[in-house]
Formats: C-alpha cells, structure tokens, sequence
C-alpha cells in the first residue's frame, strides 16, 4: 500500500511554496542575508510548529519567509521543493506564491517571480514536471493593495496563470475583492481562493458566486451547508483539501474525524495537497499516507484523488489525458499484483 502511494502519479493543486521553507534552509538563508532569527538552533524552531489556528501559524509563517530577499532565495527554496517533487512522484504542480510578503519588506516583484520561474523551468528541463504559478493576494490587507499588486506583476504576466486568496480568512471574506478577481478574469487569468478552511460555508458560496473561482482550496466546511454540499458536486467544483494541514491548525480534531473520504464517496472533486508542508509535518506523499491510514482508504480511493487533480488542473487536455492513463494503468497493475 505505502508503495502504490509512492509510485502514484501525484499532481499537487495547494502549495504555498514559502510554506515549503525547511528550517535548515531557513537558517542558511538568514545567516546569507544577515537576518537575525528569534531561535537558537534548527531543533527550536521546529519545536514552534505547535499551532491553535491559522493565525498562530501565520504569524510563524510571515516570520519565517522574511529571510527570504534575492532572487537566488527564491530560486533556492523554489528547487528545494522541485526536489521534493521528483522524488515523491509529483508530475505536476501548481504553486502559490505571496508577493505581498516580499514587496512589503523592498524586495523586487521580478526577483520574487523569475526567481520561481526559473527554477520551475529548470525542474521541467531536468525532471519533465510540469508547474504552473498562482500569484495570492493577503486577504488581511485592502483590495486597492491586491490591485497594486496584480498591477505590478503583469510585466511578467506570461509566468504565471491564476490568482488566489490567501492569509487570515475569518473577517475578511471573498467579496471584498470583488474588483480585483473582475480584473483577473477579463485579462484571462484562473481564479482560485481559500474559503471554508477556517471561515463559514457561507464563504465558499461567495468564492464561487462572486469571484467566479475555478477551485476552492480546502471548503471543508462545505458540509456546514446542504445545499452548498450539492451544489459543488453537480458543478465539480474541485476542492483542494489540505489533510495534515488541517490537523495542525485545529480544523479537525483528529483526521479520523476529516471529511474528505465521505465527500469523496458522495461524488465531490476533492483532491489531496500539502499547503505549507515544512510547517504541518509532510509533503503530498505523508498527506495521502494520513487519510490512507486514517480513514482507511483503499488504493482505487486513493487513485481516484489523484484523478480528481488532474481534472482539476489547468494543465493541457493532452497532459490529463497521459497523466489518468497512468493512474489507472497502475491501478490494474497493483490489483493484478498486489504489494
Ligand atoms: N497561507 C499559507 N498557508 C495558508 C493557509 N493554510 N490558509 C490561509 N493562508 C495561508
Ligand atoms: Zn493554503
């Protein structure tokens, strides 16, 4: 079983890659730039990784990121997760990024984004992983910040695809950047936001209705609405529920209690992704492995996640095509001989 999730396909829809900082790297990068780090060794940094919620993590979150300011930082922390990618499977992956976090503190919008983009390129060269990147605005800070913000990427707007929404969800809910997500749709761009991870179902609604998303990430509080529950599946609104995120950051008391395996059976488009993977404990693959031994998934469960990403991808019609044959062709492969 551990070997099918291992040689699975993988196609990861909910990344944030400051969330891929490893402490290690953190402290490399902090004695590079000169930044000075409120812990003493690797060990106590990652003893904080201890949250009540979103907010707690964030505030790490936002901290720990500061280290990074040149374009080598990002190339370096970008690579160090394509690494990651390589050997856990990933065959796609669509990435955020927090431009806000890093313009705030003077570092340049083309640092922050050719120095992602030209490590995805290199992971596509080297490992055949396709990527694409997804700019987040900070739902804590105003909408005219968010337009500033796309108004200052779109030089570069050929290296990414989509925008997403991110940060503190409780009080600020998907309409207040109405405007923004307007823009993003009429210059052509994919829309995504986080709603219903700590926030009401009512926000996935607003997500949906207002800002036109493509995909929900996490909307595990969907299940607080009927009707919301419905809706989502007779559109395959794909949700990109985030498992040991969500056990860190107190979403779900214990993932036995986690609600994607019933989604799942009730005909949603969810998918299994790692959020901020160097903060809540594992990549894609310990994630499959926590609903897997959680909630006892069997390996048709497991392929079917994975399929539910293609799907939900907004990569070529070819490369779903390639991506599913595989997923099934391994599929029959493990019931024909299972491990
Ligand atoms: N930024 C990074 N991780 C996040 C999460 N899980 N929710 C909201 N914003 C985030
Ligand atoms: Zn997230």
């Amino acid at each position: 079983m551990e070997h099918f999730i291992h040689v699975l396909p993988k196609v990861e829809l909910h990344l944030h890659i400051e969330g891929t900082l490893e402490p290690e790297l953190m402290f490399e990068l902090a004695e590079r730039n000169q930044i000075p780090l409120p812990y003493d060794s690797v060990e106590s940094l990652r003893n904080a990784y201890e949250f009540d919620d979103l907010q707690s993590f964030l505030d790490l979150y936002y901290q720990g990121a500061a280290v990074l300011l040149t374009r080598q930082d990002f190339y370096d922390l970008t690579w160090a997760y394509m690494k990651r990618c390589q050997d856990q499977h990933v065959v796609h992956t669509e990435i955020f990024f927090d431009p806000q976090s890093h313009t705030s503190r003077g570092v340049a919008m083309e640092d922050v984004i050719i120095g992602i983009h030209d490590a995805l390129q290199q992971a596509e060269q080297e490992f055949g992983i396709t990527s694409h990147l997804i700019l987040c605005f900070l739902r804590h800070l105003s909408e005219e910040d968010a337009l500033a913000t796309l108004n200052a990427a779109l030089p570069y707007r050929s290296m990414f695809i989509g925008v997403g929404l991110d940060s503190s969800e409780k009080g600020h809910p998907p309409e207040k950047f109405a405007r923004v997500f307007d823009k993003a749709r009429s210059l052509g761009f994919k829309r995504v936001a986080h709603a219903g991870e700590e926030g009401p179902a009512a926000y996935i609604r607003t997500a949906v209705d207002v800002l036109g998303v493509d995909r929900v990430d996490h909307g595990v509080r969907c299940t607080e609405d009927d009707n919301l529950v419905d809706d989502l599946i007779a559109s395959r609104m794909p949700l990109t529920v985030c498992p040991l995120s969500n056990i860190k950051l107190k979403v779900f008391s214990d993932i036995k209690e986690h609600n994607i395996r019933s989604l799942l059976h009730q005909g949603a488009c969810v998918t299994v992704n790692s959020d901020d993977p160097a903060y809540f404990g594992g990549y894609i693959e310990e994630n499959f492995k926590a609903v897997q031994d959680g909630l006892g998934m069997t390996n048709e469960e497991l392929a079917r996640l994975s399929l539910n990403a293609v799907e939900a991808s907004f990569m070529t019609m070819e490369r779903k095509a390639m991506i599913s044959r595989n997923i099934i062709f391994l599929l029959h492969a493990c019931q024909i001989r299972p491990d």
